[in-house]
């Protein structure tokens, strides 16, 4: 699942969530911070206090497909301590979204935590496309569970995946593509 330590000229950037499930608003950071950065590597926290939609093996598969033609985006799991994990893995740098002011809050306080943890690894925000500052995992289950439309919230195979859990009928017009091209 994982990649060896990078050597010390590749960047690496971890992107740590939940990713119950993962949302073009994720997708958006994710090609963000391949600009900058060489690799990213979504991690996935195993988190037993939480109840997910979708297993950690799902999320993972989910997040594979989507990128199965991107070899620069990773994926993995961690529990623990995210700066522990992100220096084990040689990662300087956290990635992650920032949608909205009430985002800030809760990410300042964990960013500067963080920092407080390993002074040596970099909390990098970036801002979404602003069509998806209002998109969130919470909101695309919500969403669906009560009929409406999420093809433009989330990656297909996420969508279909959708569909398959609460036996909905997949959209005849679904786009095939991992990331939602034709
Ligand atoms: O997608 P989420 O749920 O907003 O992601 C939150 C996440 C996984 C980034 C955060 O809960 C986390 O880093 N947890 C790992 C445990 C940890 O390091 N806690 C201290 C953070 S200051």
């Amino acid at each position: 699942m994982t990649k060896d330590k990078p050597s010390p000229r590749q960047s690496l950037a971890v992107f740590p969530g939940s990713f119950d499930p993962i949302t073009n608003g994720h997708l958006d950071i994710v090609e963000r911070g391949l600009r900058v950065f060489d690799r990213v590597r979504t991690a996935i926290l195993m988190n037993p206090e939480k109840k997910p939609l979708f297993s950690i093996d799902e999320r993972v598969k989910l997040i594979r497909d989507t990128y199965a033609d991107e070899p620069r985006v990773e994926i993995d799991t961690f529990s623990g301590l995210l700066v522990d994990y992100a220096e084990k893995v040689g990662a300087t740098v956290i990635l992650r979204g920032i949608r909205a002011i009430s985002d800030f809050e809760f990410e300042f306080q964990m960013a500067l935590m963080n920092r407080r943890l390993n002074p040596a690894i970099e909390t990098v925000f970036m801002m979404p496309a602003e069509s998806y500052s209002y998109v969130s995992s919470r909101l695309v289950k919500e969403i669906f569970q009560l009929g409406g439309r999420v093809s433009d919230l989330v990656p297909p195979v996420v969508e279909r995946r959708l569909c398959e859990v609460f036996g909905t009928p997949i959209p005849p017009d679904s786009p095939s593509g991992p990331r939602g091209t034709p």
